[in-house]
């Protein structure tokens, strides 16, 4: 597996532009979206990274067609030829749970692994799957699998016992075949699940409350083809921005959308960064010496990420006092803090809590991710740290994070990735 090695130090300074990429989980659910269509999707803003090439791979063994040309692509699937997503895919990236709404909806049966337990925390489906019960599907879970069945899914109402983002876009994406009306209640806010929305109106779905913690979706017979841009990856954003924050940096994120990220920028700010809005899509960040601790809890959009807590923690380990990071949305996901540990920051841990003492001079040492955030938030870690940080199973990285190496380069960053054949 490649690695990435940083040469770091306490005194780097990011400077120069980055272009931000679409959001990736923006691009999931709306590919899984083509599954409600015989007719073509097409996709803008697409990030090519590493999920998107699984889900494709999955798509294709359901029936699809694919082509991607630069950040564009195309799907379509004329004929669902196999229901069934395996444990080898759903296990490599649990969003694979996407395509159970869509295929139930528009083949009438669904076979899809259950993700089990995943690197950050149990993630259970059961909003999902008692969402589509109530809409008259028949589920078993058997040797692993929920095998899902119904001859013409029924509009409800449904209220979520919690936000779920996933579970709110299968829902969407299945009520919009269902027969008569749907009323989703409690749905999640984040901006990738209106973009969903506003793709199924593209291709027809008769969808009201877009953006809203409630939607009502009148469903059709069938649906049709579209074209559809990607927002951008506000998660991607908010990296660089801590980035910026952390070295004491001076650069522009363009192609980028400030208003997702309103409670980050609000955080930075607070910490001490300058950041300039240049225009609707492109800001400046300006990194302060003097970093200021805060504590963070973890919420909903428009709360504070989750997606986030890692890389924000690295920043408070530079910050002048303590900072508490509280995690409210997954358990055990704080498994970055032993890598942290590892090159000298001084984090304790107290059930849902992080508690942060700055600031502490870190020294690069080698290091393993076992998530997408985690390993962003050791690359983060490894800029600012005094010698060579190795990091280890880039696979992770990959997952969410376009060429990242090639962008934080741009910006001056003494970073390159190892790949797996040149080790030895
Ligand atoms: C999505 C994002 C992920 C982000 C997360 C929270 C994608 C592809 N992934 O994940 O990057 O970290 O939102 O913002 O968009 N839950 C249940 N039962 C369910 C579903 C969820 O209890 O049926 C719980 C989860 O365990 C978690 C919380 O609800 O504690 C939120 O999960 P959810 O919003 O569903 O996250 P994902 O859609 O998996």
């Amino acid at each position: 597996m490649d690695k990435i090695r940083i040469l770091g130090n306490h005194d780097l300074q990011l400077k120069g532009k980055v272009k931000i990429s679409g959001a990736k989980n923006a691009v999931l659910p709306a590919i899984a979206a083509s599954l409600l269509t015989r007719e073509k999707i097409r996709l803008k803003n697409v990030p090519l990274v590493k999920d998107v090439f699984t889900i494709l791979t999955l798509m294709k063994e359901l029936g699809a067609e694919y082509h991607i040309k630069k950040n564009s692509l195309s799907v379509q699937i004329k004929k669902i030829r196999f229901e069934e997503a395996s444990y080898e895919l759903v296990r490599a990236m649990r969003a694979s749970i996407l395509v159970l709404g869509p295929l139930l909806a528009r083949h009438g049966k669904a076979v899809v692994a259950l993700p089990g337990g995943c690197a950050i925390g149990s993630r259970p489906i059961d909003l999902h799957i008692h969402g589509l019960e109530k809409l008259g599907a028949l589920i078993n879970l058997e040797h692993g699998y929920i095998q899902a069945e119904a001859r013409r899914l029924h509009g409800k109402e449904i209220e979520f016992d919690k936000k779920t983002v996933g579970g709110t876009e299968n829902l969407v994406m299945a009520a919009s075949l269902a027969q008569g009306e749907t009323i989703l209640k409690n749905c999640s806010l984040e901006p990738e699940v209106a973009n969903l929305c506003e793709l199924l109106v593209k291709m027809g779905a008769k969808i009201d409350g877009i953006g809203q913690e409630t939607i009502q979706i009148k469903g059709v017979e069938e649906l049709g083809g579209a074209t559809h841009e990607i927002i951008p990856d506000r998660i991607e954003a908010g990296t660089f921005l801590v980035a910026g924050a952390l070295t004491r940096g001076n650069f522009t994120l363009s192609h980028m959308q400030p208003d997702h990220l309103d409670t980050v920028i609000e955080k930075l700010r607070y910490s001490g960064a300058k950041i300039e809005r240049l225009n609707n899509h492109t800001l400046r960040v300006i990194g302060s010496p003097q970093i200021r601790p805060q504590d963070v809890t973890t919420s909903p959009y428009p709360g504070f990420p989750t997606d986030m807590q890692a890389q924000f923690i690295v920043l408070m380990t530079q910050a002048g006092g303590r900072s508490i990071i509280t995690e409210t949305i997954f358990d055990r996901r704080f498994s970055h803090i032993n890598e942290l540990l590892r090159l000298g920051a001084s984090v304790e841990v107290f059930g849902d809590k992080a508690i942060v003492k700055g600031k502490t001079l870190l020294s690069g040492a080698e290091t393993i991710a076992i998530d997408l955030r985690a390993s962003a938030s050791l690359v983060l870690a490894g800029l600012i740290a005094s010698g060579e940080t190795i990091i280890n199973e880039v696979e992770h990285l990959d997952r969410g994070y376009e060429k990242i190496e090639e962008k934080l380069k741009s910006l001056g960053a003494p970073i390159q990735r190892i790949k797996d054949e040149e080790k030895g």
